[in-house]
């Protein structure tokens, strides 16, 4: 068994590391407090190969494998989450279940382009009464014969001002449960789509979250993903694939507290020494290195599954469960170490705090992950 991160992955991770802290970092306090896209940013982002890394270099992407990807999710994290979370949905969910269930033609008019960062993607799932429990939700789209007639609302779509194209979950047979839902390629514009006010957050402020209402957007039947009926297992399987993505930004949400913790503690000082020569410090720094550790171990291991074609839901769960944990714990300790400094803006380590705790909701909350894992293991 080897832990080596190859040549390849080191020149990733380094190029994001640079990335994040050349371009992103400069702007990140400003972005946050007044909410702005990064539209700049999400460019060169895209410039650089980060919006559609996995996907096959015929289509435009990188073609690299997943571990790169956490690899260089976990280095957009550490400086800025609105940023990665924009490139996260992109990659797993848009990129990913186009190529994966897409058909030839949604590619060639789609995934080109997303995997480029020419445009940006959404994905639709959660309405205002259904969240965790996706097969209730109220959306429809009517089959019409050669095209669906969509009506519903969705809730807290990231990138829902800024995405050209949405991956829409709606009802098609409601008697049918869950294998009477279709997933649908929706694009911005299309007549009776609007886009809902942009949400106040808590954190990731930069990125936008919007509800978007559909009133009659005639969808065409070629713009359905799979078989009719395969809307709800294409969701749970993007959104696994989507929970790893979403664990490596907990795992750098924590370990950009974490560096900044340690940093900070080699110059403050306090009581005649600098506050990593107490023994309570050293005990934190150890304790929020152990876990970062342990975070990493499990997104990559999670990543290296969906490389190999394992089956990697139970293992992208618990990535997601303890990572997003650690990014919480570690967060709030790094705002501790840095005492009044910690709650002020210039020190970065409140804003991660901040973005910290919507990576134990989106994506699947921390219970969802638990029934996910419980299942698996009582099977
Ligand atoms: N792969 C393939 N098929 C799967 C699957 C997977 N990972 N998970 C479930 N299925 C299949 C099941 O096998 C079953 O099929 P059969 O009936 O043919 O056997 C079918 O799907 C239904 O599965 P369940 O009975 O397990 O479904 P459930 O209703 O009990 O739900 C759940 C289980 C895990 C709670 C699921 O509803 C879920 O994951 N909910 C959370 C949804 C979520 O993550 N929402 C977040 C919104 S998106 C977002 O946040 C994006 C963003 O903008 C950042």
């Amino acid at each position: 068994m080897l832990f080596n991160l190859t040549e390849e992955h080191l020149m990733i991770q380094k190029a994001a590391r640079d990335f994040a802290n050349d371009v992103l970092k400069p702007g990140v306090i400003d972005r946050d407090e007044h909410q702005k896209f990064p539209t700049d940013e999400i460019k060169q982002m895209g410039d650089l190969g980060f919006m559609g890394m996995m996907v096959d270099p015929k289509y435009g992407g990188g073609g690299m494998d997943c571990v790169s990807y956490v690899l260089a999710m976990e280095e957009i994290s550490k400086v800025d989450a609105s940023c990665s979370v924009v490139m996260s949905v992109n990659n797993s969910l848009v990129c990913w279940g186009i190529e994966k269930f897409g058909t030839e033609e949604q590619k060639q008019k789609y995934l080109i382009r997303l995997a480029k960062g020419e445009i940006i993607g959404g994905f639709c799932l959660s309405e205002p009464e259904a969240g965790s429990d996706a097969t209730s939700q109220k959306t429809t789209a009517i089959d019409k014969g050669d095209h669906y007639l969509v009506n519903g609302t969705k809730n807290w779509i990231t990138n829902g001002n800024s995405a050209s194209v949405f991956l829409v979950i709606a009802q098609t047979d409601t008697s049918k449960g869950h294998k009477g839902i279709n997933a649908l390629i929706i694009e911005k514009g299309a007549p009776g789509f609007v886009v809902g006010p942009k949400e106040n957050k808590l954190g990731i402020r930069g990125s936008d979250t919007h509800s978007l209402m559909f009133t009659d957007v005639k969808v065409p039947k070629e713009n359905r993903i799979g078989e009719d009926g395969f809307g709800f297992k294409f969701a749970m399987q993007v959104l696994s694939g989507g929970r790893i993505g979403i664990a490596a930004q907990a795992l750098g949400i924590a370990s950009g507290a974490y560096e900044l913790a340690l940093a900070y503690s080699k110059e403050r000082k306090a009581f005649g020494k600098t506050i990593n020569q107490h023994q309570i410090i050293q005990f934190k720094l150890a304790d929020m290195a152990t876990d970062i550790e342990a975070s990493r171990l499990l997104c990559i291991k999670a990543a290296w599954m969906k490389d190999q074609h394992m089956n990697f839901d139970t293992a992208s769960a618990m990535a997601k469960v303890f990572a997003s944990k650690v990014a919480m714990q570690t967060t709030v300790e790094a705002v501790q170490i840095h005492g009044g400094y910690g709650f002020v803006k210039e020190y970065h380590v409140e804003r991660l705090m901040r973005d910290a705790k919507i990576t134990q909701i989106y994506e699947g909350t921390t219970e969802v992950q638990k029934i996910v894992i419980s299942r698996a293991l009582l099977a």
